[in-house]
């Protein structure tokens, strides 16, 4: 017989302090010490020239994606930006991306004068729907941005050929997705040109910053152009070459201390991301085994996701139990599950960030005409679209993805830790029947 639940009065399964396995990022003295000595040396601008922390990084962030380039920016929504612009986005192009993750992925797309076309999700994977991708082209697309969502690549095999057959681009917005394969290949190198993000909550961490990255010589030298005046002199082609000394873009180099922070978090990635995979891979195991939950059955197309894993219920199997109230039961238990279904009508959210963009004032408008905001700012070569017109049924589901609960990811070796939670999902399983009864 397993004990009470916590909601009815039990005492809690996970007693263990998490605050340790949940750390990220993991700082520590090595930082502490590189960030220290830029200081006292003054060494807190660069020029670029010359070897330092900014091309260290930038060596070894194409080393471990195996690209031919790399430029580190400021911040990940900066290296989207000379991503798109690197690859031949003008003003008045479209660009088609997804409506439900946050800004950011638009953001870089009005910063290029290009209008965003927002396209629907697969409810399963809630990444880009090719099929819907292929059915907003125009003849004013140019590029495709897709959104690697937390550890769950968009279907690039569908998106690829989609482009191919229409002469697309693709930039993939790796910034919460690093480290993820899909087919065996590095999410961020299978498309025209990517990004990743260094900002703190991200898997490459170092406070703020970004990585642009790309094979291409074109799409780099044209890149470098937007905000990288001063490793131009050094470019092959005398076309691009001739823009040294000058930039098409603001200076979105990435500051010394970030990126000395960054070489240092980059030379414990792999390590510390495959504790992370392990965990994950522990975890969805241990509840799967439990009647009543199991592994969402995604594509064959990746490994299983491990920034944030998903794990699938059956409220058949579960007295008929809500997702509002088994994760309250779960939390009760002490276990830091959550929904991800987080696109719902309670916008903006409490973060104050959007997650359904398409339905923000500056694309529908409000009684003050907001709308004409977006047609100001982008000026006379966008060519209109009526936002109210934008119907995305999968991405306005607040259901979406059905029947999960999303999981924590524990940072460092967690066994005792996996072993409480499954005993709360056991508890809670157990007693679903009485916890669907007593719903308030
Ligand atoms: C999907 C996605 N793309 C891009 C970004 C932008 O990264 P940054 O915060 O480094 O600008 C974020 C940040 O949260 C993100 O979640």
């Amino acid at each position: 017989m397993t004990e009470q639940p916590a909601t009815l009065g039990g005492a809690p399964a996970v007693t263990i302090d998490q605050a340790h396995y949940s750390q990220w990022p993991i700082y520590t003295e090595e930082e502490a010490q590189v960030a220290a000595d830029l200081i006292r040396n003054h060494a807190l601008s660069s020029a670029i020239d010359g070897p330092g922390p900014i091309t260290e990084l930038e060596r070894r962030v194409a080393d471990t994606w195996g690209v031919q380039h790399a430029i580190a920016h400021s911040s990940g929504t900066t290296a989207l930006h000379t991503a798109l612009f690197g690859v031949g986005v003008v003003p008045g192009d479209e660009v088609i991306t997804q409506s439900a993750v946050h800004p950011f992925n638009c953001l870089p797309i009005i910063g290029c004068g290009a209008v965003p076309i927002f396209a629907d999700i697969d409810p399963l994977t809630t990444t880009l729907d090719p099929a819907d991708v292929e059915r907003k082209i125009t003849p004013r697309t140019r590029a495709i941005m897709v959104v690697h969502w937390k550890g769950i690549p968009a279907d690039m095999d569908a998106i690829m050929d989609i482009a191919r057959r229409h002469g697309l681009k693709v930039v993939e917005d790796n910034a919460v997705s690093q480290g993820t394969t899909h087919r065996g290949r590095m999410l961020g190198t299978i498309g025209d040109a990517s990004a990743i993000s260094f900002q703190d909550g991200k898997l490459t961490s170092a406070g703020e910053g970004g990585v642009f990255m790309t094979d291409s010589d074109e799409v780099f030298q044209r890149a470098a152009t937007l905000g990288h005046y001063e490793r131009l002199k050094e470019l092959p082609d005398p076309k691009w070459r001739a823009v040294s000394g000058f930039s098409f873009g603001e200076k979105y180099r990435m500051a010394t201390i970030t990126a000395a922070i960054g070489v240092v978090q980059m030379k414990h990635w792999r390590k510390r991301l495959d504790v992370r995979h392990a965990n994950a891979a522990k975890l969805g195991r241990a509840i799967a085994e439990i009647d009543g939950f199991s592994v969402p059955d995604y594509p064959d197309y990746f490994p299983s996701p491990y920034q944030s894993g998903r794990i699938l219920f059956h409220p058949d199997r579960l007295g008929g139990i809500s997702r509002d109230r088994l994760i309250e039961a779960l939390n009760a238990e002490g276990a830091n599950v959550r929904s991800p279904a987080r696109r719902d009508s309670r916008i903006p959210h409490t973060d104050g960030l959007w997650r359904m963009l398409h339905k923000h004032p500056v694309f529908t408008g409000n009684e003050h005409g907001t709308e004409d905001i977006l047609w100001e700012v982008l000026g006379p070569n966008a060519t209109k679209i009526d936002y109210k017109d934008v119907v995305l049924p999968v991405t306005e589901d607040p259901e979406i993805p059905y029947d999960t609960i999303e999981l924590p990811s524990f940072t460092r070796p967690a066994d005792d830790l996996i072993d409480q939670y499954a005993k709360a999902f056991d508890k809670v399983a157990t007693h679903a029947h009485r916890l669907t009864a007593t719903r308030a």
